[in-house]
Order: C-alpha cells, then structure tokens, then sequence
C-alpha cells in the first residue's frame, strides 16, 4: 500500500475533539497549501483558529461537532463551478491535515453559517466548512457501495477502478456516494453527479480521490 492509499483509508470523519492546539509548523503548512489552491482555483479559502462558536451555536444534537476550535471555510466566486471546486480543493486540505496527523470533517449542514468568521467579499460565497483538530479517536471504517454500484463500464482499465476505488473511500453528505464514472477513453473519464445540491460537492471531493487512484491527470468529459 503506497503512503496515499494508506492517507485515504485511514481518513474517516471525526466530530468529537481534544483541547489540543493545532501546532504552528502545521498550520504553516496548511495556509501553504490553501494559498496556492485559492491562486490555482480563484477561491477565497481559509483557515480560521481558536473559535467554537461556529459549532458551539449550533443546537441539534444529531451530527453536531464537539469540542472543535478549528475550520476551514470554503468561499470562492458565487457561480455554478464554486461547489465542485471546493469540494476537489478542500479535499486536497483535508488529505495534507491526514498527513499532518490531524482529523476532520466536512460539515454542510451542522453549524451556525452566520457565525463563521471568514472573511466573505461581495460576489463570493460561503459553500460550508471542514472541522479540523486532533479528534477523541481517528473515527470508523463506515459502509461503502461496490465499483459496480458506480459505473457500468465493464471493459475497463486498472487505473479506472483504481480510481473507483479511491473514490469509493471519500466522504461525501450523508454517506450517500451518488456519483456515477463512466470509462471514455485513454485518461478520459465522465463523472456524474447524483442531483441536489451537496453532490456538485461530493463530485469535486470523487474527482480528486479518482485522480488519486489513478495516479495521472484525468481529462474530465
Ligand atoms: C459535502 C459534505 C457535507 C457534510 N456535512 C456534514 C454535516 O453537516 N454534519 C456531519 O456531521 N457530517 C457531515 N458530513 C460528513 C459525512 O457524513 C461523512 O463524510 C460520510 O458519512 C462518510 O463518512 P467518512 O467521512 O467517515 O468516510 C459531510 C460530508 C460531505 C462530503
């Protein structure tokens, strides 16, 4: 199993954390990575520190995030492409904190948006936000669909159900993995989202976990 694999399956969602800080070396490193994805991309992401109110607001009891004094916000220019590119950006933050020796997760739905402390320019938006800090425990290995639940290319090669793989072991809302691959071609592969709005997100987190699993550069049909 080579380093990322390893990364992606160790990765699971956290929601209960310690009072730990998260180290200076490391957040240097995390505001690295999210600097050149905002220059890449044309997003506005950040990491806001030491601030629970986000989560602390947020009433419900299910799905709701303890103890968190971190997260990332993912804001971007509010057009149609903003989801799916948070959703591919954010991830790649979300395997350097695995890296790093830190958990996560993302949280669409259970947190209070208007206490997020990022900063949101006009014509941008807020998509939602990851939890990030060191968790109670790494989390669990949670139920999973099968490559054939996810494409119904049946000819295909290694590197395209090894990016199925990949993908097969990324989060997306509610676990629901509504995404579909279709094999095109030499590298070419079409992604479908399922409908609603959190799979514009869930696609952009697949398609990075497929590029992954493929180990190149997918042209995306
Ligand atoms: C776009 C998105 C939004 C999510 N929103 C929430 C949320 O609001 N609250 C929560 O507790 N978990 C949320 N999650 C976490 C998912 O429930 C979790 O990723 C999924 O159950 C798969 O588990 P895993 O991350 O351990 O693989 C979200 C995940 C994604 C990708």
């Amino acid at each position: 199993m080579n380093n990322i694999e390893k990364l992606i399956k160790e990765r699971h969602s956290v929601r209960s954390y310690l009072d730990k800080e998260i180290e200076l070396d490391k957040v240097n490193e995390l505001n690295k990575l999210i600097e050149e994805a905002n220059k890449e991309a044309n997003l506005n992401i950040q990491l806001i520190l030491n601030d629970r109110e986000v989560f602390d607001k947020y009433v419900l009891h299910y799905g709701k995030i303890k103890n968190c004094a971190n997260y990332i916000a993912l804001v971007g220019p509010n057009d149609s492409k903003l989801p799916e590119k948070v959703g591919y950006y954010g991830e790649k933050i979300v395997l350097k904190a695995q890296e790093l020796g830190l958990n996560t997760c993302w949280v669409a739905g259970t947190y209070k948006k208007s206490a997020v402390k990022a900063t949101i320019n006009k014509s941008e938006k807020l998509v939602c936000i990851i939890a990030i800090g060191y968790g109670e425990t790494n989390g669990i290995t949670r139920r999973s669909k099968t490559i054939q639940d996810v494409t119904d290319s049946k000819e295909s090669p290694d590197w395209f159900k090894k990016g199925i793989e990949y993908a097969l072991l990324a989060p997306t809302a509610m676990n629901q993995q509504k995404f579909k691959f279709k094999y095109i071609g030499d590298y070419e592969v079409k992604a479908i989202p399922g409908v609603g709005p959190m799979n514009k997100i869930d696609l952009g987190i697949v398609k990075y976990h497929f590029e992954l699993g493929a180990n190149k550069k997918i042209i995306w049909k």
